[in-house]
């Protein structure tokens, strides 16, 4: 059994069910807007994030999960969906799931509005519903997801990025919303519990580990339904890069910098710097550092009782890093 499939077994009614409802929440009475989101829905990513929401709830209130947890789950997934639609835009990257952006299909005028209209049915969903803690946790994910681009924005442009600076921009940025999804699920079954903020650093912990996952598959040449190489390009400095320009000769680094500020289109300009992370050590750099945050969520979960969703949270650790795309 692929180890995706092993870790939705006990959530597998759950996940059947929040399917439908997902879908459903994504109505509007505009027919563009309808062919659009037809289109997003039918090219499902890999649905980590609603996973995060049962697991945790099942795991918080012995297996019972309440209709706040799918709201829940949905709300974090359409906005999850809105910021990958703006994303693109953001990144100028035309592939997304396999499939063409959103951007390169309708252009980014188009993309804008629907990434603004996923991001308020979500917020309307909880409203409608009153579930206010929750949205006040989602809410702040929002915050700190605009911040941490806007902050990698800035710092790509200054060129001046630190360590301690990307796990920042990582943390606000990608991090945030998958601690969400973690406080959240036990939010939605025991509101004002003392795991509800363990859970958040779980998660976040989790997420900081899953950027560095995700950035690593940018050196990569491996088909994962997304571009690869365009960080650069984009002059984007991740943690290969971060490590390797702390590493090395005065020389090296202003080629570095040199090449990131002014050659950043050159195709081949691209490769030699690629080639030179890899030469001195970022990849392997930035691997220690993802299973550093691995191993302290590990820690954070492992004293809670044993339990199948238990289980399959570990197991969800591990896939972060190990997956394939
Ligand atoms: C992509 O997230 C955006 C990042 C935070 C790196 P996922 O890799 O979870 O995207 P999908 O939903 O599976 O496509
Ligand atoms: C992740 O950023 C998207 C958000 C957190 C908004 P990236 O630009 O690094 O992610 P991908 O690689 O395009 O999915
Ligand atoms: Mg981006
Ligand atoms: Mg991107």
């Amino acid at each position: 059994m692929k180890i995706t499939e092993q870790i939705k077994l006990p959530i597998a009614y759950e996940m059947d069910l929040f399917e439908q409802k997902f879908q459903l929440s994504m109505a509007s009475k505009v027919a563009l807007l309808n062919r659009i989101t037809h289109y997003i829905v039918n090219r499902k990513g890999k649905q980590m994030r609603p996973m995060f929401v049962f697991l945790v709830a099942k795991m918080m209130n012995n297996g019972e999960v309440s209709e706040r947890t799918y709201r829940g789950a949905s709300v974090i997934e359409l906005i999850h969906t809105a910021t990958l639609v703006h994303d693109d835009v953001v990144d100028d990257s035309n592939r997304r799931r396999g499939f063409f952006s959103i951007n390169a299909l309708w252009k980014n005028k188009i993309a804008v509005l629907i990434g603004d209209f996923l991001l308020s049915k979500g917020l309307l969903l909880s409203i409608d519903n009153n579930d206010f803690d929750l949205l006040k946790i989602i809410s702040v994910a929002v915050r700190e997801m605009s911040e941490g681009e806007l902050l990698q924005i800035e710092k790509a442009r200054q060129l001046d990025i630190t360590e301690d600076i990307y796990y920042e921009i990582i943390r606000q940025k990608t991090a945030t919303l998958i601690a969400a999804c973690c406080s959240l699920g036990a939010a939605s079954v025991k509101p004002d519990s003392q795991d509800v903020e363990t859970m958040r650093k779980f998660g976040e912990l989790i997420g900081m580990a899953f950027q560095i996952k995700d950035d690593l598959f940018d050196y990569g040449n491996e088909a994962i339904g997304k571009p690869t190489g365009i960080d650069i390009k984009e002059q984007k400095m991740t943690l290969p890069l971060i490590y390797v320009l702390n590493n090395c000769t005065k020389k090296e680094k202003s080629w570095l910098i040199n090449s990131v500020k002014n050659h950043n289109k050159d195709k081949k300009r691209v490769r030699e710097v690629i080639k030179f992370v890899k030469a001195n050590g970022g990849l392997d750099y930035a691997v220690s550092k993802m299973k550093a945050f691995q191993e302290e969520a590990l820690a954070i979960l492992s004293k809670y009782p044993d339990s199948p969703y238990k289980a399959s949270l570990n197991l969800m650790v591990d896939y972060v890093i190990d997956r394939k795309k």
